[in-house]
């Protein structure tokens, strides 16, 4: 077993128990997915005409319960784990998510606890999650423009819907938010500008995402990538944008600041400049498999140990091991058309973004 207890590849003190995988990347964020069901149809994630009213997502049963996710995030704390994200589908349909979070809030070594979602709940519950100790939050928010904003989401909702949630999350307490946007080429790349305007006024930090080839089912081609740089280029036109340092080794974001000093951006570059080599991220979907790679073709069975009674050593040794493994670098090693190994991969409803 290879640990270290003092300074690790990432410049941060390890704890003891720190384990590290093939390439020497210690396990420090956890994504944890609470249900694979979304009340949108993000054409890039759970395109409408599959996804329809008959398909069938997880059933109840199959589920972690708050307790056993609760435990299992623990044992990855224990691992090395100082930042847990809620993920789905969409975090906020599972009900009493809030219940979670208090849970998750209490465990020593969480650093950062933050959610991903769509925003539609938020005002229903940012007061609630804020209470329950959520430290912060991202909202996906792909246009401003209401024509592209119901194309892109399968006609679930509109921009107000969404921007009336970052209001109640603000109205709780929450901030800054950080906003994701997917860009793909032809469809909502000639609003970027607009949306990066908008949250530079707002005080929001909007990172702009390359459209990935995750999942099976978005029919992705790099065609329809637009390379960060350009956005980049697009936006500094007409506001001025210089870089800015990572605020932490791995972070997936290249920053950008605004030369006025009206804040910063962001640019998530993994299809033209991959970063595996600092991916410290573990996935559990919500059925409790761990994933050690977003473009994974297979999860490893966490629940069905937990499940027969496991004790917390023998699962720990299970996580440690599983790490240790661990070898994926996909993003690095991706060709132009998606799948290149023709398997299939897991869909990112399933184990979030
Ligand atoms: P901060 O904690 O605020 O820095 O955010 P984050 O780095 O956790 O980013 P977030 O979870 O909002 O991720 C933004 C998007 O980046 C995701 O929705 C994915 O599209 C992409 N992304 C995040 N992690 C990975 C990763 O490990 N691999 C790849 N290929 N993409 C990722
Ligand atoms: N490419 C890039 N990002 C994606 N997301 C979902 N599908 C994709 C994709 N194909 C991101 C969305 C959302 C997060 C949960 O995952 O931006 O913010
Ligand atoms: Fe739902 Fe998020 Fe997927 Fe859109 S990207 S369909 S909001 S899970
Ligand atoms: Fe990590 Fe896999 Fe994404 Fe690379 S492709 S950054 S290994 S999750």
């Amino acid at each position: 077993m290879r640990t270290t207890t003092a300074i690790g590849t990432n410049g941060i003190a390890q704890p003891a128990r720190a384990v590290l995988d093939a390439f020497t990347r210690p396990l420090r964020d956890l994504r944890i997915s609470v249900t694979d069901r979304c009340n949108f149809r993000c054409i890039y994630c759970m395109p409408a005409e599959i996804y329809g009213e008959r398909y069938e997502f997880l059933p109840r049963p199959h589920l972690l319960t708050f307790e056993e996710t609760a435990r299992l995030a623990r044992l990855f704390v224990k691992l090395g784990v100082t930042k847990l994200r809620l993920t789905g589908g969409e975090p906020l349909v599972r009900q009493d998510l809030h219940l979670l979070v208090a849970m998750l809030s209490q465990i020593q070594g969480v650093e950062d606890l933050t959610l991903t979602t769509n925003g539609y709940l938020l005002p229903q519950q940012a007061q609630a999650l804020k209470d329950a100790g959520l430290m912060r939050l991202t909202v996906s928010l792909d246009t401003l423009d209401d024509a592209v904003f119901h194309k892109m989401n399968g006609g679930r909702s509109g921009v107000d819907r969404v921007l009336e949630g970052i209001r109640a999350a603000e109205d709780a307490g929450f901030g800054p938010i950080k906003i994701n946007a997917v860009v793909m080429k032809g469809v909502n790349d000639h609003t970027v500008v607009d949306l990066a305007r908008f949250c530079k006024e707002h005080g929001y930090i909007v990172r702009f995402i390359e459209y990935m080839d995750v999942g099976n089912r978005n029919g992705w081609k790099m065609d329809h990538v637009v390379p960060s740089r350009e956005v980049v280029r697009r936006i500094s036109e007409a506001m001025p944008l210089e870089p800015a340092e990572k605020s932490y080794r791995g972070e997936v974001a290249d920053r950008w600041r605004y030369t006025d000093g009206s804040g910063e951006m962001g640019v998530i570059s993994s299809v033209t400049e991959p970063f595996c080599g600092d991916c410290t991220r573990a996935r559990i979907s919500p059925d409790g498999h761990l994933y050690t790679c977003l473009f994974a073709s297979l999860g490893q069975d966490l629940k069905t140990p937990l499940r027969a009674g496991e004790t917390d050593e023998a699962l720990e040794q299970r996580i440690r091991t599983l790490w240790r493994l661990r070898d994926d670098r996909y993003s690095e090693e991706r060709t132009s058309s998606a799948a290149p190994r023709g398997q299939k991969k897991v869909e990112m409803y399933h184990i979030g973004g």
